[in-house]
């Protein structure tokens, strides 16, 4: 059945969201809130990003939500409902990891049967290779020498045509900068851990951190109309385009 991506976008909110209900009301309400909500999750499918039969490594992958999601398209796509105007979505075998064990519980309960995640801090685990790495809205949780050589860890797991995607906040946006800073800080302190120095950095710095390492990087603002300073980057390794570009 073909739908319109409204109405897909919809269905796709309520597939993801369901399996969160079998951990609890704030899990499934999280997990609605922030799908409905955060524009990146549609952007990410709108733009075929992720190759078929990809194996993603999402760092900072908090409940899963992101696994979730894909793991819903593809299941929707499969039962024949999906949007003529949008890309096939793809078959994904995805490793999740996050500090926070309540958070790694909370994906395993929704989607451990279908993902795997483990609580582990992106600075020490090892990254195994994979053919995509996620880190969405987690770097500037640690400082600028652990972001470095993360970024260098993330090159070593991906193959020569390997895919980087990355959301940062712009530390040259300004109002919209201070603004994204000030959510994150306040779901930070929601969820007991205090209020933690960030370590943002400009959009410029990003993409020469990422160019020093042989990525090409596309920016790709996802936010719809949230007043956000958050940018998508889209690192490739190798000289061909990736699917959907
Ligand atoms: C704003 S949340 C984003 C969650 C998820 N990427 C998403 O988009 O829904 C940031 C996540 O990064 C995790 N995080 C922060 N520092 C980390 C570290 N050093 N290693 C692994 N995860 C980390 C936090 O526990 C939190 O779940």
């Amino acid at each position: 059945m073909t739908l319109s991506p409204e109405t897909l976008r919809r269905r796709l909110i309520d597939h993801a969201s369901e399996p969160y209900r079998a951990v609890g009301r704030f899990a499934y309400h999280f997990a609605r809130g922030k799908l409905g909500c955060d524009p990146v999750f549609v952007g990410l499918l709108q733009r075929g990003l992720f190759p078929d039969d990809a194996r993603i490594l999402d760092l900072g992958c908090g409940q899963g939500l992101l696994a979730a999601w894909l793991l819903a398209a593809r299941q929707l796509y499969d039962a024949g409902e999906w949007s003529a105007q949008w890309p096939a979505p793809p078959r994904v075998a995805i490793r999740g990891i996050d500090l926070l064990p309540i958070a790694v519980q909370r994906a395993h309960v929704a989607v451990g049967k279908r993902a795997r995640f483990e609580a582990g801090d992106m600075r020490q685990m090892d990254f195994g290779q994979v053919d995509v790495v996620v880190i969405m809205d987690a770097a500037h949780y640690v400082d600028e020498r652990c972001q470095d050589d993360i970024l260098r860890r993330v090159r070593a797991a991906l193959p020569p045509n390997g895919l980087f995607l990355t959301r940062v906040g712009d530390a040259g946006g300004g109002l919209r900068f201070q603004l994204s800073n000030w959510i994150d800080r306040t779901v930070v302190l929601f969820r007991g851990m205090g209020w933690p120095r960030l370590h943002c950095r400009s959009l410029p710095d990003w993409i020469q951190a990422l160019e020093a390492l042989g990525f090409r990087v596309e920016t790709a603002v996802m936010n719809g109309d949230l007043p956000l300073a958050n940018v998508m980057l889209i690192a490739r390794l190798g000289e061909q385009s990736g699917a959907g570009a």
